[in-house]
């Protein structure tokens, strides 16, 4: 069911940090379910690809270089209505405006290196959870 899925990653910053354990908790007693998950370092060139929708953005360079500057966790999450109950639990993009008890106010540091990543559709959670996983990783 797609619009019970969504997709995330756990970015190299969060990675760095430390944060793994407390972020991937806070998902699951959030009510999400990990259908799918690997711990991996994304070369440049996939970095481009993922975020190809932001090539013509001004930040799209800096956001490529962070996104391949260390390992990332990627998961697939299962929840009622996943991608948007995701997003309320990350918070705003910008953790300053994030509010208290999201995952982006407890964990990031700035607009650009913002610990997590959340789908924006059910459509995009089912493009980016293709672009990390097969058929057969998911359980
Ligand atoms: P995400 O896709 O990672 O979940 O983040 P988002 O929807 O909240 O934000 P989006 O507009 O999709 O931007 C993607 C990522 O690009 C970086 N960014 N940097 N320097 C800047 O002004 C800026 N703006 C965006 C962030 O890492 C953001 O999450
Ligand atoms: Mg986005």
């Amino acid at each position: 069911m797609a619009g019970n899925r969504t997709f995330t990653m756990i970015k190299p910053d969060a990675v760095k940090a430390g944060h793994t354990g407390a972020i991937l908790d806070k998902i699951i007693k959030s009510g999400f379910k990990i259908i799918a998950m690997k711990y991996l370092w994304l070369s440049k060139e996939q970095a481009m690809a993922f975020y190809e929708v932001h090539k013509e953005r001004p930040f799209y360079g800096e956001l490529v270089d962070f996104m391949s500057s260390g390992p990332i966790v990627a998961a697939i999450l299962e929840k009622e209505n996943a991608f948007e109950a995701f997003r309320k639990l990350i918070g705003a993009t910008n953790p300053a405006n994030a509010e208290d008890g999201t995952i982006r106010k407890m964990f990031a540091k700035s607009v650009g290196e913002n610990a997590v990543h959340g789908s924006d559709s059910d459509e995009n959670a089912q493009i980016e959870g293709n672009f990390f996983f097969s058929r057969f990783e998911r359980f």
